[in-house]
């Protein structure tokens, strides 16, 4: 029997367990539809005109290739229309977008990552889209910024695509998470991984080794007990993996197991890291929390954290349960 679709799982978990309102149902299903589409132009590349960069530079100052851009329109128009959603934020956008007057306002905000790991899009290695969705404080018509700014407790969903070998669609709504692959045959994504779990031992990492005269000790500390392999305190090798887009590597991770490390470091002691928190780290934090892993910024719990803007980011270390736990303890032993 063929496994079921993305629209079968989430109609079931309406009707046993009463889990997913209607609503965020809908609102699920046309953002993962949406991915299809930039799946879609994705893998034209270079025949679709879409790879290189597009001249302009975001809110964080970085240079937009084309399909940052790109992604960002196709996700607007997509997810603007269908009257469940009161707001969007992105990292594109300096600004949160309104919902035209057109369309009916609904309950929900959502804050993409339109494409993450823009470095590789033109060298055709994994990259993705990240996603998580909010509920409007009730009383609020017009949101503004200030009604984004909710712990990622708060998160109602939160999923990715990765544009690899194959599309993966991966999605927590706070029971497990599950991992659905797009069928380009039949236009469906097909669950294809059910309640993922995060081996809690293990023996990959995943930090950009290049910043590491930038680190601080307790990363150091880490990172050189890791390096030492079976003759060093933690009796064992490990092996490196960095792709460079953090959904593909977190997708490595919730299926191996292994932990991801993007820090702060002393290049600019007031930046705390590079990932942004709304829309990177809760997003990938409360799937890696659901799939049984952990998530810090080396001292506290990243769901926890009280965001303060929009666009703010946050250290990260996420990943296999011991590993996270082991290396946040060497920040608060310090
Ligand atoms: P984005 O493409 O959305 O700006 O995110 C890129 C992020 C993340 O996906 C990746 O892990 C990290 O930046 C790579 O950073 P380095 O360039 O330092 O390797
Ligand atoms: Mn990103
Ligand atoms: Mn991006």
């Amino acid at each position: 029997m063929r496994n079921k679709t993305l629209t079968q799982y989430l109609i079931e978990q309406q009707r046993e367990f009463n889990s997913i309102p209607p609503t965020l149902r809908f609102l699920i299903e046309v953002f993962a539809c949406s991915c299809q589409s930039i799946s879609n132009i994705v893998s034209k590349g270079a025949l679709g005109g879409v790879l290189g960069i597009a001249g302009s530079k975001n809110i964080q100052g970085e240079t937009q290739k084309k399909l940052d851009i790109i992604s960002n329109e196709i996700l607007i128009k997509a997810n603007e229309w269908g009257g469940h959603l009161a707001a969007i934020a992105s990292e594109e956008m300096e600004n949160i977008f309104h919902i035209p007057n057109r369309f009916p306002k609904g309950e929900y905000l959502m804050m993409f990552d339109p494409l993450d790991g823009s470095s590789n899009i033109d060298v055709n290695i994994s990259i993705g889209t990240i996603f998580s969705v909010l509920r409007c404080p009730k009383e609020v018509t017009q949101p503004s910024e200030k009604d984004f700014l909710q712990a990622g407790t708060e998160q109602v969903a939160a999923g990715y695509a990765v544009y690899g070998p194959q599309t993966d669609f991966v999605l927590t709504t706070g029971h497990g998470v599950n991992c659905f692959t797009l069928d380009r045959e039949i236009g469906s994504w097909v669950l294809s991984q059910e309640n993922i779990r995060i081996p809690e031992e293990t023996q990959q990492f995943a930090i950009n080794a290049s910043n590491s005269r930038h680190w601080y000790p307790p990363v150091q500390r880490y990172i050189d007990e890791i390096l030492a392999g079976q003759d060093g305190v933690r009796g064992k090798n490990f092996n490196m993996r960095w792709v460079g887009s953090m959904v593909a590597d977190v997708h490595r991770i919730i299926n191996h197991g292994g932990i991801f490390i993007y820090p702060a470091d002393k290049r600019e002691p007031n930046k705390p890291g590079k990932l942004r928190l709304m829309y990177e780290a809760n997003p990938i934090s409360f799937i890696v929390e659901q799939a049984g892993g952990s998530a810090t910024n080396g001292s506290q719990r990243i769901l926890d954290l009280q965001p303060i803007e929009l666009h703010e980011r946050v250290a990260v270390f996420i990943g296999s349960k011991n590993e996270v736990e082991r290396v946040t303890r060497y920040h608060i032993d310090i």
